[in-house]
């Protein structure tokens, strides 16, 4: 099943048509951020976006203005501050979200939830208000929340659709292919690892059984690859010593899946890309699972699919975390 992933080019050249299934608006919201400005370069060289929308309380017109120069199609505007927020928002296809502050060092992403929840809650608002079609992927932490937050507020305004909220756990992915390669001396772009769960520590769940090219491990290194992969975010935290969490992988994973949304509206087939959505897999009502994206958002949740007994009983660690992250963002939406 997992090797008909087809990893998506990010960066893309500068030979492209624009015909009308590239005609993409993607806002951005939180774009003057360490992972808003990079991510937003990289959707500017993206040819399936002909607008791209910058918003944040900040620094947008200098953002805005300075990509404007590159020389691809995309339309660039900044919009600052929230007076500008529906104008930012309104009619956007895709909306992405890494709006919020990120961990310092011995902070967890539950940390952040009182200043972010707010912000998501927000921005979910304004979005059920002007862009109610938009396809809406959630970076912003912690996302197990988060992205109950914003189903609770669309549905509130009667504007859910399950098929369209997304929490961006890609770079999850990532850094399980990355880590996966440089074990066996791979090249990381042949190698493909579903990561499933949510996104903060034990609710992390690599499936190594399933990796293509198929690998293994002793049991003491599967152990260390796995807690790597779940404590991957925390190593770059410490190393960035109170200057922020990962950035710049987050920017490469927020455009690549940025990148398959736009590739699944645009009608290309077989787009399956995993993320975080509502969801009755598991006892967990939110749950990342690899999905099929297509024209109207995720088109067929793919599942779990078989686990081996190690990643059994990583699930049954995860569950009752992420059944408490979603549950307080619940309650969070609905106070
Ligand atoms: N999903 C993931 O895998 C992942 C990975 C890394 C970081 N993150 C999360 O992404 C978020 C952003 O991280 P960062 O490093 O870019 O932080 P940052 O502080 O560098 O940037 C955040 C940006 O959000 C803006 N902002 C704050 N409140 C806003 C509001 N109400 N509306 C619009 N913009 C607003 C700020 O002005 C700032 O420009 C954090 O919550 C972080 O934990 C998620």
């Amino acid at each position: 099943m997992f090797s008909r992933i087809v990893r998506p080019t990010v960066v893309a050249t500068r030979s492209f048509s624009t015909s009308k299934q590239n005609n993409f608006k993607v806002a951005v919201c939180g774009a003057s951020g360490g992972i808003g400005q990079p991510l937003s370069l990289l959707l500017k060289i993206n040819p399936l976006v002909s607008q791209l929308s910058l918003y944040d309380l900040v620094h947008t017109p200098g953002v805005a203005a300075d990509l404007s120069h590159i020389e691809t199609a995309a339309k660039v505007k900044g919009f600052n501050g929230p007076e500008c927020l529906k104008d930012a928002l309104k009619n956007a296809d895709v909306i992405i979200i890494p709006a919020g502050v990120p961990r310092k060092p011995g902070m967890t992403r539950d940390d952040l939830f009182n200043t972010n929840a707010g912000i998501v809650k927000a921005l979910a608002e304004c979005a059920a208000e002007v862009a109610p079609c938009a396809l809406i992927g959630i970076i912003t932490n912690p996302v197990n929340s988060a992205v109950p937050i914003a189903c609770e507020v669309l549905k509130k305004a009667g504007k859910l659709d399950p098929k369209r909220v997304f929490g961006i756990s890609t770079l999850d992915i990532v850094r399980a292919n990355t880590f996966i390669a440089e074990a066996k001396g791979l090249n990381p772009k042949d190698v493909n690892v579903p990561v499933i769960g949510g996104h903060s520590g034990v609710t992390i769940i690599p499936l190594i059984s399933r990796a293509t090219p198929s690998v293994s491990f002793p049991a003491d290194q599967l152990q260390a690859l796995t807690t790597r992969i779940q404590e991957a975010g925390t190593e770059v935290v410490k190393a960035k010593a109170g200057a922020g969490s990962a950035t710049l992988s987050m920017a490469y994973a927020g455009a690549r899946f940025a990148n398959s949304l736009l590739r699944g509206l645009k009608g290309e087939p077989n787009v399956i890309e995993p993320a975080y959505v509502q969801s009755d897999v598991t006892e967990a009502s939110y749950f990342s699972t690899p999905l099929v994206l297509g024209k109207n958002g995720l088109e067929k949740n793919l599942g779990l699919g078989k686990l081996s007994d190690f990643e059994q009983d990583l699930l049954k660690k995860a569950l009752p975390e992420l059944k408490k992250n979603i549950e307080a963002g619940v309650k969070f939406a609905n106070q």
